[in-house]
């Protein structure tokens, strides 16, 4: 049987005689069809080109798939045109493949090259499997690459996998500025949004918008005034960081998942949404698209596919800040950065953790007051001061989600910014504290980093779509 939406597409045909005769099929669809069928037209990318005496064969990609159609032609069907790289529709019937390993294959009746392809240029070689490093060099190409293709279904995947979790939880869905005049993680590591110099002309204003504005580096200040008229918000959207480094896992420009849940008392009751988040999304990707997965495990981190369905299984550890600084004085390993109380835990210490309780992800909570951002709650201890804040640190990649309880109660909140000379700014948030505040908190979960991880690849720039300014610097 052909699927519903080819179906449908017959059925069109047979009301309306003036349409062309032949149903148009995605590869996928192709594919997938149960049975045969006369007058079938397939477009997509050549992948590869066989001529032999008495046959022709193509194969076809449209990147609804990793697979691809298999075209059988008359070799008078071949012409100068009809290479790797080209596009081309393919009309003929669709038949069962007489292959083991391919269940419909196209028998072409006509065959026409709607955009060449100069194969002595195009940097892409036919059955060659290009390393990631290599097809990086080529970020407008490189979507054609069968690595990137599966990255980029499994990314689509993932992103409605996500939204999926939220809705089905009873979460709404939030549009948080991009522009904004706040730094919510107050480390500073801001892109500053002004008009070009042809805009400004010879006006006198200093600033665009009269203020210094921003690209976000969190929607949750913006997810927090939300929270206090819906109890459970979730975002995602594109978040910019102007860092410094020159990591594996840092980008200038990535995308973030943030939820925010009120009436919220407790770190417990966060962690455990991250944890369902987690394993809801990967358990949807690995069982939606198994052979774009299968590639990853495969050919980029063979036993990562064993290593996620033990983690899909147990539950997730959980260690306080102060355990693991214990842990990591303890370790008979060096590190470059010495592990202190009130220091912050670097990508070697949370590589470290991560082995130290086993290879699987570990919940780090309550760091020290002094090292984070002021809106997260006090928790009112000593002699060593801490806040509620949870880091979900994951194997191979160190922090993955970032998150803690807010600080709902005004006269804490009043006085440390106070402190930091941030009051003036921040009247609006005091104001959330003001009117019907609400013990609340959240988190945010980098999206590259989610799927750097579930597929085991070593640099973030192989899981976006397009890495020109991905970095803190051009390519
Ligand atoms: O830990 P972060 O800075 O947390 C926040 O921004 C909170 N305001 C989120 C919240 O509570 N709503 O960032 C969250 C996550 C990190 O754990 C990391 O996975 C990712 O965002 N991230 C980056 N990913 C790629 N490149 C960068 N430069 C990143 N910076 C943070
Ligand atoms: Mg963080």
């Amino acid at each position: 049987m052909l699927g519903a939406r080819a179906q449908g597409g017959w059925r069109a045909l047979r009301r309306c005689a003036s349409l062309p005769r032949a149903v148009r099929l995605r590869v996928r669809e192709a594919l997938g069809a149960r049975e045969a069928a006369d007058a079938v037209r397939v477009q997509g990318w050549v992948r590869s080109v066989r001529s032999q005496k008495e046959v022709l064969f193509l194969h076809i990609n449209d990147g609804s798939s990793l697979e691809h159609l298999q075209v059988v032609a008359n070799p008078s069907l071949e012409n100068r045109d009809l290479t790797f790289g080209s596009a081309v529709e393919v009309q003929g019937k669709l038949v069962k493949s007489p292959h083991r390993k391919q269940n419909m294959e196209l028998q072409a009746e006509t065959i026409r090259v709607v955009g060449p392809c100069d194969i002595w240029s195009f940097p892409l070689k036919m059955k060659e499997r290009h390393p990631l490093e290599y097809v990086r060099q080529f970020p407008h190409l490189r979507c054609r690459n069968n690595t990137l293709g599966s990255l980029l279904r499994i990314r689509s995947e993932a992103t409605a996998a996500i939204h999926s979790f939220f809705q089905n939880n009873g979460y709404v869905h939030i549009h948080t500025p991009i522009i904004t005049s706040n730094d919510c993680e107050g480390a500073g590591e801001l892109f500053q949004i002004e008009a070009s110099s042809e805009v400004r002309g010879s006006a006198e204003k200093t600033h665009f918008f009269n203020v210094p504005a921003f690209l976000t580096v969190s929607g949750q200040l913006h997810l927090e005034v939300m929270a206090g008229a819906f109890t459970h918000v979730f975002t995602f959207g594109p978040t910019f960081r102007a860092e410094n480094s020159q990591s594996r896992r840092h980008l200038a420009e990535f995308y973030m998942v943030e939820a925010e849940l009120s009436f919220t008392e407790s770190l417990q009751d966060i962690m455990q949404v991250m944890e369902d988040l987690f394993k809801t999304v990967t358990s949807t990707v690995l069982s939606k698209c198994p052979r774009d997965v299968e590639l990853f495990h495969k050919y980029v981190a063979p036993a990562q596919k064993d290593r996620l369905e033990q983690i899909l299984k147990n539950k997730f550890v959980t260690i306080s800040y102060s355990e693991a600084v214990e842990i990591l004085k303890q370790a008979s390993q060096t590190f470059t950065f010495k592990p202190e109380w009130g220091c912050d835990l670097k990508t070697e210490h949370e590589k470290y953790l991560v082995k130290h309780c086993g290879e699987i992800p570990v919940f780090v909570i309550n760091y020290p007051y002094d090292l984070k951002p002021f809106y997260m709650r006090d928790n009112e201890d000593g002699p060593q001061h801490t806040v509620a804040a949870v880091d979900l640190l994951v194997p191979g990649i160190g922090e993955l989600c970032g998150g803690s309880l807010r600080e709902e109660r005004l006269p804490f909140l009043e006085s440390r910014l106070q402190r930091l000379g941030l009051t003036d700014a921040y009247q609006w948030y005091l104001d959330l504290r003001k009117f019907g505040s609400v013990p609340h908190g959240g988190f945010g979960m980098g999206f590259e980093r989610y799927l750097q991880y579930i597929l085991g690849v070593d640099n973030i720039k192989d899981v976006i779509p397009f890495p020109r300014f991905s970095h803190s610097c051009l390519l």
